[in-house]
C-alpha cells in the first residue's frame, strides 16, 4: 500500500500566515483541513511539520484516479489459506488517533467520498462495510486532504456537499521574503544569490494561465538554487531546473530566456 508513516524530527516551515494555529485549532476541535493551493508551495511540508510538531503520527496517501474505498479502508487478504482483514492506512490512523493526510484527494475514486462523509461530519465514523465495524473516531484523529485547484476539470471537482465538511486553507506562493529565506534554507545558497531567483518567479508567476499553465513553483526554486549551490551556472540550473520543467512550447522557452536575461542581466 502506498502509505507513507513517518513520526521522525520536525521538519523545516516556514509559516506564512496562521496556518500553523489554525491547523493546532482545527486538531484541537476534531475538524477536517481541506489544503488548497498550486503544486509546490509547501502543502505537504506543512502537514509534515505540524504532525511532527505536535508529536502526531502521519499516514500520508497519495491519491490516484485509481485508488478506491478498500485502498482507504482495508480489506481481506488471502494469507496461507486462511482469509485476514488488513486495515488500510485510513483505518490505522482512525484506530491510533493519527493524522491521515489525503494528498490529491480529488484524484481518487468516487467511493472515497462515501467514505469520508461520515467521517468528515458530527458523525466522525468510519463505516467499513466489509466487516461491519463502525469506528467512531477518537479525539486525536484528524483528517487532512489536499487538492490543486488550478488544473482540475469540471468533473473533477469537490462536490460542495464534500468541500463544505473540511475547513479550508488557501496557499499560495510565500511572499518574497518568506520564499527567499525558504530557498535558500532549503539550497544552502546566499539569500542574496536567491533574491534574483525568487524576482524571477515573481514575472515567471505573472505569466501563468496565459502561456504556462501554472507558475514556477517554490521546489523548482529549491531544485534552482541547490543546482547554483553546486557550482552550476545560473543558466544552465534554469534551463534545467526551471525552463524544461514548465513547457514544451520552443516560443514559450525563447519567453522564459528573454525573462531571465532581463532579471540577470
Ligand atoms: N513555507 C515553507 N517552508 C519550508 N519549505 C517550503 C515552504 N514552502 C515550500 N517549501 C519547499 O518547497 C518544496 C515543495 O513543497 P511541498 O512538497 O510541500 O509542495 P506541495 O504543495 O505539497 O506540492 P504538490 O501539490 O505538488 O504535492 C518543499 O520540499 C520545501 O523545500
Ligand atoms: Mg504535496
Amino acid at each position: 500500500m502506498n502509505a507513507i508513516v513517518r513520526d521522525a524530527t520536525v521538519p523545516f516551515y516556514k509559516p506564512v500566515g496562521n496556518e500553523c494555529a489554525l491547523f493546532e485549532a482545527a486538531s484541537a476541535k476534531g475538524l477536517p483541513l481541506l489544503l488548497k493551493g498550486p503544486t509546490g508551495c509547501g502543502k505537504t511540508r506543512f502537514v509534515e511539520h505540524m504532525a511532527a510538531r505536535m508529536g502526531r503520527k502521519l499516514y500520508t496517501v497519495a491519491c490516484h484516479d485509481d485508488l478506491s474505498a478498500a485502498d482507504l479502508i482495508g480489506r481481506y487478504l488471502l494469507k496461507g489459506g486462511a482469509t485476514e482483514w488488513v486495515d488500510g492506512p485510513l483505518t490505522r490512523a482512525v484506530r491510533e488517533g493519527a493524522i491521515c493526510y489525503l494528498d490529491e484527494v480529488v484524484e481518487a475514486r468516487k467511493d472515497v467520498t462515501v467514505v469520508l462523509h461520515p467521517l468528515t461530519d458530527n458523525r466522525r465514523t468510519l463505516m467499513i462495510d466489509r466487516t461491519g465495524e463502525e469506528l467512531v473516531a477518537p479525539p486525536g484523529f484528524m483528517l487532512v486532504a489536499s487538492y490543486n485547484p488550478g488544473y482540475q476539470n469540471i468533473l473533477k471537482r469537490l462536490k460542495p456537499s464534500t468541500r463544505q465538511r473540511f475547513l479550508s486553507i488557501g496557499f499560495t506562493f510565500p511572499d518574497p521574503v518568506t520564499e527567499t529565506a525558504v530557498v535558500a534554507r532549503e539550497s544552502g545558497l546566499s539569500e542574496a544569490r536567491v533574491a534574483p531567483l525568487v524576482r524571477l518567479a515573481g514575472h515567471v508567476r505573472a505569466l501563468s494561465g496565459m502561456d504556462l499553465e501554472e507558475g514556477v513553483s517554490t521546489r523548482l526554486l529549491v531544485y534552482a538554487a541547490s543546482l547554483m549551490a553546486g557550482g552550476m551556472s545560473v543558466e544552465q540550473a534554469l534551463e534545467a531546473a526551471v525552463i524544461e520543467p514548465l513547457t514544451d512550447e520552443p516560443d514559450v522557452a525563447q519567453a522564459l530566456r528573454d525573462l531571465i536575461a532581463t532579471v540577470y542581466g
